[in-house]
């Protein structure tokens, strides 16, 4: 026997009991950013592997490491998408949808990077993006996190998310901030891990989201960002967290909050919980006034945010909030060879007269217990039998497979039967 072939580790295939809950949640989402006026975008899974070095910046994980580059046929370097920020950004650039406007734009597809798998952490994944452009007021900032938090409401999990924010002031701030925090950090160099050391002269702000608790505790010493904020910064970030608790939406400060790409300034926001282990945050974003013009485009304000539909699917699978759906309501049966032709037009003209009933229409012939158990199978709710005993007679008997009552009724009225069945 020929040596199977595998999925690459951490690339998941979803089976159809796991799409069922999925395309329950997408639909929620879906009718979420509906709600709020926001249009879809489709970008390429292949960008120039330079779009994401500019964007997400040279020295971080996700391009240092962890990056799917490779050389195409024509000797281009060619990334697939590690998020989809780079990707709206170069698209809505490329197509002036940014130019003097104004947009609120959502996206959902896969990404990929190469990080090491464990339960929430994969290769590739999925991700709802938000990016508005055009708007720089706290007030949209205020609105996508309030568009996320509708979105745990209407999933039945606000009250197992905790809301993290932060500022990083302007980039003039940022700058001065760094230096400071540099000279405390060589300071203290011997004192650091490899990884805080290394991250001191090339992406300084990291070392404060150190897993390392040595580090940690010293942190407690260092400059904080907030005493170097001006009053314009000060201002916006006071007023986003007016708006979220006139909202009521609870939020917790967390200075040390910075995320691991590089375009954000001012606002930074992450959804985490406690009840996925080590990869609990499942939805991070922010502010990212620079990154327009950084992709040759003129200044526009933006902010957005990226939500993990793993890590959202594993939340709502661990408190119970979703069950796979059966992919079938309706089995139509017929009973020997010759009523085949009859029985798939049956099947049609149920199709037809019930458009939200998904509608299946047995093959493979067999006797009348084979054909039960195959509706019994499926999850069917009525299985619909055809023999030449109706057809004779115009009618079809149905079967309740719930409470297993039957009954025989005209074709004519067999689709406004059904329907009341399903209904109830
Ligand atoms: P990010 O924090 O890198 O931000 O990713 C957003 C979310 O994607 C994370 O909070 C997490 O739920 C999920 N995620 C990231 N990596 C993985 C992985 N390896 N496996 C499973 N889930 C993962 C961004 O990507 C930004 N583009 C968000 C953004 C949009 N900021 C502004 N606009």
């Amino acid at each position: 026997m020929a040596q199977s072939i595998k999925a690459i580790r951490g690339m998941n295939d979803l089976l159809p009991t796991d799409t069922s809950v999925w395309q329950q949640v997408e639909q929620v989402i879906r009718a979420t950013v509906r709600a709020y006026g926001y249009s879809e975008m489709r970008m390429p899974i292949v960008e120039q592997t330079s779009l994401f070095c500019r964007a997400i910046g040279e020295v971080t994980d996700v391009v240092e490491k962890e990056m799917y580059t490779f050389e195409d046929r024509s000797g281009d370097s060619l990334s697939l998408r590690p998020e989809g920020t780079a990707g709206c950004v170069r698209a809505a650039l490329e197509h002036s949808l940014i130019y003097n406007q104004e947009q609120r734009l959502w996206y959902m597809g896969p990404m990929f990077r190469h990080e090491r798998p464990q339960k929430g952490r994969y290769r590739q994944f999925h991700q709802l993006g938000v990016e508005v452009f055009g708007l720089n007021g706290p007030d949209i900032d205020a609105e996508i996190i309030a568009l996320t938090y509708d979105l745990w409401q209407k999933l039945g999990i606000a009250d197992d998310l905790c809301l993290e924010l932060n500022t990083l002031g302007s980039n003039e701030e940022r700058k001065v901030y760094k230096e400071s925090l540099v000279k405390f950090l060589e300071a203290h160099f011997d004192e650091l891990d490899e990884d805080s050391k290394r991250r001191t002269h090339t992406n300084p702000l990291r070392v404060l989201d150190s897993k390392d608790e040595k580090v940690q505790a010293l942190l407690a010493d260092a400059p904080v960002l907030s005493d170097f904020l001006g009053a314009e910064s000060k201002a916006h970030f006071e007023q986003l967290q007016h708006l979220l608790t006139s909202l009521g939406i609870k939020f917790k400060l967390n200075p040390r909050l910075v995320r691991g790409l590089d375009y954000y300034n001012l606002t930074v926001f992450e959804w985490t919980t406690t009840a996925l282990g080590a990869q609990g945050t499942v939805c991070g974003g922010g502010r990212y006034d620079g990154l327009v013009e950084q992709l040759g485009g003129k200044p526009s304000p933006a902010v957005g945010f990226g939500l993990g539909l793993e890590r959202l699917m594993l939340l709502l699978t661990t408190l119970g909030k979703f069950a796979p759906q059966s992919a079938v309501d309706v089995y139509v049966c017929g009973m020997g060879t010759e009523i085949e032709g009859e029985q798939m037009k049956l099947a049609h003209e149920l199709r037809a007269a019930l458009p939200e009933a998904k509608v299946m229409n047995h093959c493979g012939g067999g006797n009348f217990k084979r054909l039960l158990k195959r509706a019994d199978k499926v999850e069917a709710r009525v299985a619909v039998i055809l023999g030449d005993d109706e057809i004779q007679k115009g009618t079809v008997t149905l079967k309740d497979l719930k409470t297993s009552e039957q009954q025989e009724v005209t074709r004519a009225d067999a689709a406004a039967q059904i329907a009341a069945i399903l209904a109830c």
